[in-house]
């Protein structure tokens, strides 16, 4: 009989056919999504209503990759959910089976297979380049040391107008209190090695786009990553009639979508220098402010659009109306009613918050040609019709559930049909005219500081 460690066991867990080897469970069992390269077996599982993945390996390292998984999760790092591992299986001659772990399916999540393809452009490549980037960094500012960092062991989701990354395979991973930069180094040194073979395999099958080369792809991470290392946990030294730059380094840290609980400053003997260190930045600064206000989870861009879109909203209404009220109000009376709209056999297109910010950029693009102001609920028709309906399906594909992961199917850098739909969102263009939007990743840090000292310099 199968053992199952699990947080919450599920009766219809119970009825799998566990003492069958993964590779041979009847596809009646299993689901058909895009999956990454992997050495294991990994198979898609619908039980109840939810998804599964189910990953057959050894015993210490199910059950290390599920402690693992759920420590992770705990900190609040993005991660896959673990389920569960079931341990005990035999096949019906009585031979043992390895394990099986199980996570729960990241919605709406595209492996990197689906992303990378020629004809990508340099710009998509850029915002998953920095949605990694920023997955690293919070792994380690965590104190997590990866050790398998890769590609395939990455899953990319729709976050606004960029991406962010999940970390998927934790089997090698191990938590610290705090990583040396020895081990960091070491990390970033196995990513480089894995990603530079990825990108060149990439190269070989034709999946890599032209421009695109590996060389450069490490390189910029790497300098990516140091960037924002520095940005996140540097030393930075000014003098006494420059008090100013604390307030701007918390901005900068907000406006990349971390929050500041601890920022250590200290002063030279005579007074004269300062010197100042965040020491502990915890990311999500949007995603936890949409969530007390509305309880929605989004991600993080996804959550500073919302936001912009609540605050606009609340401009118009009674200034002594309390923010969570407002929030309240925009929810039931904005929010809700334009994601109502989609029809069920839309659903699986985009998860709701990612639909609302494309929504947005329907809603301005079309108020701007024809020159009025078009309502939200207005423009979620439209949206829906003109272009939801258009989309790959990203939920759910028919490829074959055993076969090996899915190529091409999707264009990440596809959201609008219509021409005027094709130019990104960019918050740099509409900060002139609404202090509202604030800056967006991009780690462009030389533009963020210098953003931010013009804005401090005019104000100071
Ligand atoms: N919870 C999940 N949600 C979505 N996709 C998943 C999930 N778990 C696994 N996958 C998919 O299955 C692939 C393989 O999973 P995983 O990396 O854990 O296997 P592995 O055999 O341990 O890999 P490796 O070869 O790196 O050791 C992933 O790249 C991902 O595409
Ligand atoms: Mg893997």
């Amino acid at each position: 009989m199968p053992r199952f460690l699990a947080a919450k066991p599920d009766a219809d867990l119970l009825r799998l056919p566990w003492n069958t080897p993964l590779v041979d469970w009847p596809t009646s069992y299993l689901v058909a999504l895009p999956r990454g390269i992997s050495r294991h077996v990994v198979r898609f599982l619908q039980v109840g209503n939810s998804i599964l993945a189910a990953k057959e390996i050894l015993e210490e390292v199910a059950v290390h990759e599920y402690r693992q998984l759920t420590e992770l999760r705990r900190l609040g790092v993005p991660a896959v959910e673990p389920v569960g591992v079931v341990l005990g299986r035999q096949s019906s001659d009585g031979e043992p089976l390895d394990p099986i772990l199980l996570t729960q399916h990241l919605p709406f999540s595209l492996p990197y297979r689906t992303l990378f393809y020629s004809g990508v452009k340099l710009d998509t490549v850029n915002r998953l380049l920095d949605a990694m980037v920023a997955l690293f960094a919070r792994l380690h500012l965590t104190g997590f040391y990866w050790g398998d960092v890769s590609l395939s062991n990455i899953l990319f989701r729709r976050d606004a107008g960029e991406f962010a990354a999940y970390l998927v395979d934790a089997e090698t991973g191990e938590i610290h209190g705090r990583l040396t930069d020895g081990q960091r180094t070491h990390d970033l040194q196995i990513a480089r090695t894995n990603l530079f073979g990825e990108f060149c395999d990439l190269e070989a099958g034709g999946m890599l786009d032209a421009s695109l080369d590996p060389q450069w792809l490490v390189n910029t991470i790497e300098e990516r990553y140091q960037n924002l290392w520095a940005e996140l946990t540097g030393i930075e030294e000014f003098s006494d009639s420059e008090m100013y730059r604390l307030e701007g380094r918390v901005r900068r840290l907000n406006a990349l979508g971390f929050d500041v609980a601890e920022i250590d400053v200290r002063t030279s003997p005579d007074g004269r220098t300062i010197t100042m260190q965040p020491k502990v930045v915890e990311a999500g600064h949007h995603a936890r402010r949409l969530m007390r206000l509305t309880g929605l989870d989004a991600e993080e861009h996804q959550a500073r659009r919302l936001l912009n879109d609540m605050d606009t909203f609340r401009a118009k209404l009674p200034a002594t109306m309390s923010e969570s009220v407002a929030a309240h109000k925009w929810l039931i009376e904005i929010f809700e009613p334009a994601v109502s709209r989609i029809p069920a056999h839309l659903e699986g297109k985009r998860d709701p918050a990612q639909f609302f910010h494309e929504l947005l950029d329907y809603r301005y693009f079309q108020s701007q040609r024809e020159n009025r102001e078009v309502s939200t609920e207005e423009a979620a028709s439209g949206y829906i019709a003109d272009v939801l309906a258009g989309l790959p399906d990203e939920h759910m594909t028919n490829i074959d559930p055993i076969g090996q992961e899915l190529v091409n199917k999707f264009d990440p850098s596809h959201g609008f049909i219509d021409e005027d739909y094709e130019k990104p969102y960019d918050p740099w263009e509409d900060e002139a005219n609404d202090p509202q939007i604030p800056v967006m990743f991009g780690f462009d840090i030389e533009a963020l500081r210098a953003k931010a000292r013009e804005a401090e310099g005019g104000a100071g």
